[in-house]
């Protein structure tokens, strides 16, 4: 052992962990992130020191084209794209273990022992399945692969035998390494498992799924560590592990629904819509003008900012925070109420709301905002629906009964930005759009709110 090696190991693993805390809230994510990037460094510095490398030639290879791949991802995709870009790197990532671990057992074969073919055995199995559920997760999200869930008879079954099936060989190999064929059919089922396993889940489900992966991801790479013997790649694997699985937990809890109706429910596609309980029939929307609304903004003292998905969609978030310019420049206050799973990633809103160099203090969590919406003049709801649905308070056939939602039907206006009476993700209608107080603009939230910002200032 290199004791340089392992300092070098230890600081980087000490950097991954405050890394990891800086992101536990926006004001501090970024310094996480620089921090998390630093250990990376250390991490790769300290394994190029390592003194069993025979030659450099393919590390400098490997190193420019993955830098090039990197930084081509980085630059070029756009941030609403963000959820694609971490699953296509969990695929690169799982891909490296697996195929690490494949070398290990070709070269080392029956001689490998017990102990090391657990870890490699372990790596190869949730590493396959990792490449191919972040591939399919990827194309669902950027649309390649059909959205809904795909869904035939006995799908959860079939998928469950073919994990014991796959965890059955992975023993097998511990007892006798010596049969290849075992080691390469499990490689393949476990390639399979990841397709099958994400089939079924929607769409919009997919960060859940890309975060569950992360959590694979670094199993695989903690394991990876185990069978290298490198231990900045274990701690590094098992923090990864514990926080895509935390992550993942969280998600789901955020949207009122157990991880495993995530993961084997078929939720999202609009299938929902036939079983919601309320429906709008006979009832009216109250549409609002472009003048009305300016007029409204003009005199409102206090003014909640709701952000959803649409906000993304339509990249709106630099013509939300000029609008709440003029609001300031009339004596309005302005804040924005974020909701833990609005838009389709964790800290979707933050981050676009960031990029718009809206202050982090302007930004206040669903349990600090909900008190004040009985004291709010006018709540604008820029593309968010399903996270500010009263159905999920009032209505007990609701499928989204019991989340959490933002109360902005408390507030004493409400302003709602979206191109249509089309439901959310959660494929439901949305009563609040009815209520007397609500009034709707319709058409690209973008536009409105750069007409509605000349319109203020033409009447100024
Ligand atoms: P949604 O309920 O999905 O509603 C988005 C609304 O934006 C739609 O009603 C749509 O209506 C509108 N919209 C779309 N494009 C627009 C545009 N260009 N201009 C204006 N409006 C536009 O969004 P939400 O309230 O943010 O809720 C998020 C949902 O995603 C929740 O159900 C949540 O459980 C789910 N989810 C979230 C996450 C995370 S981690 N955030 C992960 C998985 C699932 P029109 O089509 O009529 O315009």
């Amino acid at each position: 052992m290199n004791l340089g090696v392992e300092l070098t190991y230890l600081l980087s693993s000490v950097l991954f962990i405050l890394g990891l805390r800086g992101l536990s809230s926006a004001a501090t994510a970024r310094r996480g992130m620089n921090l998390a990037a630093v250990g990376m460094l250390l991490a790769v510095i300290g394994t190029l020191l390592n003194q069993q490398i025979i030659t450099f030639t393919w590390i400098i290879i490997g190193g420019i084209v993955g830098s090039v791949i990197g930084a081509a991802m980085a630059i070029f995709m756009p941030m609403t794209a963000m959820p694609q870009r971490i699953a296509l790197s969990h695929a690169f990532g799982a891909l490296a273990a697996t195929l690490v671990g494949v070398e290990k057992y070709y070269r080392l074969g029956a001689e490998i022992g017990a102990a090391k073919m657990a870890a490699v055995g372990f790596e190869v199995m949730f590493g396959s399945l990792t490449v191919t559920g972040s591939l399919m997760a990827f194309g669902k999200l950027q649309e390649l692969v059909k959205g809904a869930p795909i869904t035939y008879p006995l799908q959860n079954h079939t998928n469950i035998a073919l994990f014991v099936a796959t965890f059955a060989m992975f023993v097998y190999l511990i007892v006798d390494p010596s049969n290849a064929t075992v080691f390469y059919v499990m490689i393949a089922s476990g390639l399979a498992i990841g397709v099958l396993m994400v089939l079924p889940i929607g769409g919009a489900d997919m960060p859940v799924v890309v975060s569950l992966l992360n959590s694979y991801a670094g199993l695989a790479a903690s394991a990876t560590g185990f069978a290298l013997e490198n231990n900045v790649l274990i701690i590094a694997g098992a923090l990864d592990g514990a926080s895509g699985f935390l992550l993942s937990i969280l998600m789901s809890r955020a949207m009122n629904r157990s991880f495993t109706n995530v993961i084997f429910g078929a939720f999202g596609g609009g299938a929902e819509a036939a079983i919601a309980g309320k429906d709008a029939t006979g009832l009216t929307v109250r549409q609002i003008t472009l003048e009305d609304a300016a007029v409204q903004l003009s005199y409102a003292r206090s003014v909640v900012v709701v952000p959803g998905y649409g906000m993304a969609v339509a990249q709106a978030q630099h013509q939300v925070r000029e609008l709440a310019e003029e609001i300031q420049k009339r004596g309005g206050d302005v804040t924005y109420a974020i909701h833990p799973v609005a838009g389709r990633m964790p800290g979707h809103m933050n981050v676009l709301l960031a990029e718009a160099n809206i202050p982090y203090d302007h930004l206040l969590d669903m349990e600090d905002v909900n008190p004040r919406f009985t004291e709010t003049d006018v709540v604008l709801v820029i593309g968010a629906n399903d996270v500010v649905n009263p159905a999920a308070r009032n209505d007990k056939s609701s499928p989204i009964y019991g989340m959490p939602i933002l109360d902005v039907d408390r507030a004493k206006s409400v302003i709602v930005f979206k191109r249509s009476m089309n439901p959310g993700f959660a494929g439901i209608e949305n009563l609040l759009f009815y209520e007397p107080k609500t009034s709707m603009l319709f058409g690209d939230a973008k536009s409105s709110l750069t007409k509605l910002v000349a319109e203020m200032k033409n009447a100024a």
